[in-house]
């Protein structure tokens, strides 16, 4: 079992080279430059050219790039440009099929945005496609086409959210839940990040620093988590060894999946702590 976190995934715009400057020195599991709605039509060419020097840098985690969608004047380009500079995976917005995105017969890994109703409901056909490394969730743009009212709890994209985790998990893939537009309150952030991992996501795109932290926070894995799952892991191998094949750990039922889980909840944390950050 090999897993990397994931707990937050920067976005900068193409056009703010200082953001992008100051998202190097963050802590963010990854970081995604994005060339596509961060960046208004006249200002295209110069945030390629930003996203085509930082690809030079060195990088602390994975450096993805969003480019511009499909039938855009800017697709072929942006995309053209990310591979030539080596780029370690292309977010691809509004995609709805996954015939399209094998079409693009691209070898970097691919993070297609669910953010339609259509790309929601071909979401599990779309995980599935071999290259797709995640699916991320872009919910202002799912809610302004599906006509939803702000909800704190997100009731109206519940079902969406929830059938992007199922279609990911599926297929292996990683499960990003979408940005908190409010940067400037934080206890409402935290309190969709925890909504985001109780469904199941492996962490959130966010886009402010301050958003860094928190995420790596609510999706990380305190020590004491890490003391409950060795603790947890001690009492299986203790069980197995004495040929059981259940066991119960503080009163509650152990088989081999809670293993795992406890598992990889260690690996995570250890890769957290150890990670290039
Ligand atoms: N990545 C890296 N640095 C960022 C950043 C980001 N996404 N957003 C802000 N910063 C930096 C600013 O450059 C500034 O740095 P400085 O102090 O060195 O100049 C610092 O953080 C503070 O920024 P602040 O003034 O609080 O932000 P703002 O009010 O100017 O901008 C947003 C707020 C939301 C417009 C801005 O954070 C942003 O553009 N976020 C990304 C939006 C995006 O990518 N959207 C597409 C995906 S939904
Ligand atoms: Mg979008």
């Amino acid at each position: 079992m090999s897993v990397k976190p994931w707990r937050s995934v920067l976005y900068v715009p193409g056009d703010k080279p200082r953001a992008i400057e100051k998202a190097r020195t963050l802590r963010a599991d990854a970081v995604i430059l994005d060339l596509e709605d961060a960046v208004a039509p006249e200002h295209k060419d110069a945030a390629r050219g930003n996203v085509k020097a930082a690809l030079a840098w060195r990088w602390p985690g994975p450096l993805l790039v969003r480019v511009n969608g499909l039938g855009t004047p800017w697709e072929h380009a942006d995309r053209e440009m990310a591979l030539l500079a080596g780029v370690d995976g292309l977010v691809l917005p509004k995609v709805e099929d996954a015939a399209t995105v094998h079409a693009l017969h691209l070898r970097v890994p691919l993070w297609p945005m669910i953010e339609t109703p259509l790309g929601v409901l071909r979401a599990p056909e779309i995980a599935a496609v071999p290259g797709v490394a995640g699916l991320i969730v872009g919910a202002n743009d799912l809610a302004r086409v599906l006509r939803t009212r702000p909800h704190p709890e997100r009731l109206p994209l519940l079902h969406a959210l929830s059938a992007v985790v199922l279609a990911a998990r599926a297929h292996g893939k990683v499960p990003l839940d979408a940005v908190f537009n409010d940067v400037r309150d934080p206890q409402g952030f935290i309190r969709e990040c925890e909504q985001g991992r109780t469904l199941g996501f492996a962490g959130k795109t966010v886009i402010h620093p301050d958003q860094v932290e928190l995420a790596n926070t609510a999706f990380g894995v305190t020590d004491a988590e890490a003391d409950e799952a060795r603790a947890l892991l001690a009492v299986w191998e203790q069980a197995r060894a004495e040929g059981k094949s259940v066991a119960t750990y503080r009163g509650a039922l152990v088989e081999q999946m809670h293993a795992d889980a406890a598992q990889e909840t260690l690996e995570l944390w250890e890769k957290a702590r150890s990670g290039p950050y």
